[in-house]
């Protein structure tokens, strides 16, 4: 939790647009079937810099959205894109969505794109929102599957760490990317804190590090990430060169005429708030 409120929620609030150029995909598949005009009230949980809370917001012309984050930094650039684009629909509160209660409740939609792996105990986080949601209300939410799956996030951190020589500091368990990896454990997770109508679709666009854009525009991106800035922390110059080396070898290959390009894998899980809910 201290890394989202610290430097990662520092760092992706610096970055905000790249990761919004790459994780474009997913914003397209979590809202892609909302309708316009809805009189939905929407939870948008980990709403970052609230690129899918505003989206939620242009669409719900008659409800409102909550975007809810740890990240003071990035909150702030979701308030400033939010007055940018004229939305008065839309508020972002600084909370742990694992025990937060907005005024604004109940919700028709809880959605997140991205934002639900981090939960120290996630049981607990999804039977919060699910107290949080109207008796029909709707989860839909994205989440990455394996590490070994999404090869633009293990690449680039196996180079690093190896021409680094730091440990590898990905996590395939515990809170982290990839904590929701197992389709079973979502489906457990979730039927146990109160949420029915489960489903679990695999979503696997290609994705551009860092968005379209050069080889050397991958290679900055990817060293202003927190586990790189992390892992080179006290490497010498010569050490930092030789890492960017090395990415700029392995992306050029990779490059597809828009962006260095790689496959990506993650879940699409739906779900219905459960008339057992509590
Ligand atoms: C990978 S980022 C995704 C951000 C945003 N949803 C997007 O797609 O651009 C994960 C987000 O979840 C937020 N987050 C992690 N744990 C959280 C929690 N317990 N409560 C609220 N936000 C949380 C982080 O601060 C961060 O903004």
């Amino acid at each position: 939790m201290d890394f989202w409120s610290g430097v990662g929620g520092d760092n992706w609030a610096h970055s905000a647009d790249r990761y919004d150029r790459q994780l474009a995909p997913f914003a397209a598949a979590l809202l892609g079937a909302y309708p316009s005009g809805t009189r939905h009230r929407v939870l948008d949980v980990g709403c970052g810099a609230g690129t899918t809370a505003i989206r939620a917001a242009e669409r719900a012309t008659d409800g409102a959205v909550v975007g809810v984050d740890l990240s003071r930094a990035m909150l702030d650039v979701a308030t400033r894109r939010a007055t940018r684009a004229g939305l008065t629909n839309v508020a972002f509160i600084q909370a742990d969505a694992a025990t937060a209660r907005p005024a604004a409740l109940p919700f028709d939609l809880v959605m997140s794109r991205f934002g639900v792996m981090f939960f120290e105990d996630p049981g607990s986080a999804f039977a919060n929102l699910a107290r949080l949601a109207a008796p029909t209300a709707e989860l839909r939410f994205v989440c990455w599957q394996r590490a070994a799956d999404n090869p633009w996030y293990l690449l680039p951190e196996e180079i690093i760490t190896t021409t680094a020589g730091a440990e590898p500091r990905w996590q395939t368990t515990g809170p982290g990317p990839f904590s929701m990896a197992e389709p079973q454990r979502i489906v457990d997770i979730l039927a146990a804190a109160g949420w029915a109508e489960i489903t679990v679709d695999a979503l696997t666009p290609t994705v551009h590090l860092g968005g379209p854009g050069t080889v050397d525009d991958a290679v900055g991106f990817v060293l202003t990430r927190t586990n790189a800035q992390q892992a080179l922390a006290l490497a010498t110059p010569e050490t930092s060169e030789t890492t960017a080396g090395a990415l700029r070898a392995a992306f050029r290959s990779l490059h597809d005429g828009s962006g260095v390009a790689f496959p990506s894998a993650a879940w699409l899980v739906g779900a219905r708030r459960s008339a057992s809910a509590v």
